[in-house]
């Protein structure tokens, strides 16, 4: 089942209704006339409201009330109040699908689908980097956001490493827990991969045409069940899970506060402010100054991480020489 954020169907009308007065009973009768639907209407769509997670209590001879909302990251919830012009603005929200990137590459094209976000509850067949897998039960945050950027083909590098940081800072501020950035775009905590990305770039005659960032957070995972899956494959370094760190979490403020963030970095890299991302990024890297390893197609390089360079390439010292990795998977050597 596809909900979206913009289609005024009568369950918005209900649901809305049900929420600006939820300190009250409202008869099928009123919900019928205020609403201008029939009463059979009305029913039906308390049924599916009910369904989607929203507790809606119903006595007999008084009518319905609302007394919880629901915990899915529904497209209605993510557009109510979320303070970003185009971020997230138009949202899509499946229970189960292959890859919300791949739904996003099939609409990223079309220029009404700048800032298109689409959530999915579970994915059958995640994508991860360098053609990984990635297991997406429910109970984790996955969702891909088109955009159609104005940036210079050059910041298309250090698109990835700003993504990050916009979600190291929404973690920061909703959950309050500090996350470490591992180059290029991992989340870590305590040294345990909490959140990926992946990104999907499309270019025409030298310039950026749509990029398709997919976010994938461990929000409410089982964290042992994840890592008996995936224990035995490439660049596995240990699960963590939001929910672990005990802390009561919405997951929708969570998603509302990256789109935030993300607009925000968004903006600096249009207007060329990248200092402000290489310098913030490295204050929460966990890859400056450990000795790392990387695969490339030349073979293994061992070597310190320095720095990241003004494109988000990691600079790489070893026996003096200084080596730029654009891409790759890098395994830290050293706490
Ligand atoms: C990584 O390998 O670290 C990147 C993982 C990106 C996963 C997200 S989940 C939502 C979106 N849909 C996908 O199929 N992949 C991305």
């Amino acid at each position: 089942m596809i909900y979206n954020s913009f289609t005024d169907t009568g369950l918005l009308k209900v649901l809305t209704f049900l929420k600006t007065h939820n300190t009250e009973y409202l008869s099928g009768q009123d919900l019928s006339d205020v609403l201008r639907i029939s009463r059979v209407a009305v029913w039906k769509h308390i049924k599916k409201i009910q369904a989607l997670g929203y507790t809606v209590e119903s006595k007999q001879k008084k009518g319905y009330k609302l007394t919880a909302n629901s915990e899915l990251l529904l497209p209605w919830e993510i557009t109510s109040g979320l303070e970003t012009k185009t971020l997230g603005q138009q949202a899509y929200y499946l229970n189960s699908i292959d890859s919300t990137q791949n739904q996003a590459l099939k609409m990223a094209n079309d220029s009404k689908n700048d800032g298109v976000i689409i959530i999915a509850e579970k994915q059958t067949g995640g994508r991860g980097r360098s053609g990984r897998k990635w297991i997406s039960p429910k109970g984790g945050i996955w969702f891909s956001i088109i955009l159609h950027p104005k940036f210079d083909i050059a910041n298309t590098t250090l698109f990835p490493i700003a993504s990050s940081l916009a979600l190291a800072y929404a973690i920061e501020k909703t959950c309050k827990i500090s996350t470490e950035l591992k180059w290029p775009n991992d989340l870590t905590i305590k040294g345990k991969k909490l959140a990926g990305m992946l990104v999907d770039a499309s270019f025409e005659s030298n310039k950026i045409e749509n990029l398709v960032l997919g976010v994938g957070i461990n929000f409410n995972v089982d964290v042992k069940k994840m890592e008996k899956i995936l224990k035995k494959t490439s660049n596995y370094y240990g699960i963590a899970s939001l929910n672990e760190q005990k802390n009561k979490i919405k997951a929708i403020k969570l998603v509302q506060s990256f789109l935030v963030e993300l607009e925000k970095i968004y903006g600096l890299l249009n207007t060329n402010q990248t200092k402000e991302i290489i310098s913030e990024w490295t204050k929460r890297s966990s890859t400056i100054g450990k000795k790392v390893e990387i695969n490339t197609i030349n073979g293994k390089i061992k070597g310190q991480a320095v720095k990241i360079d003004d494109d988000g390439g990691l600079l790489i010292k070893n026996k003096g020489k200084i080596n730029k990795i654009i891409a790759g998977d890098i395994i830290h050597l050293s706490k």
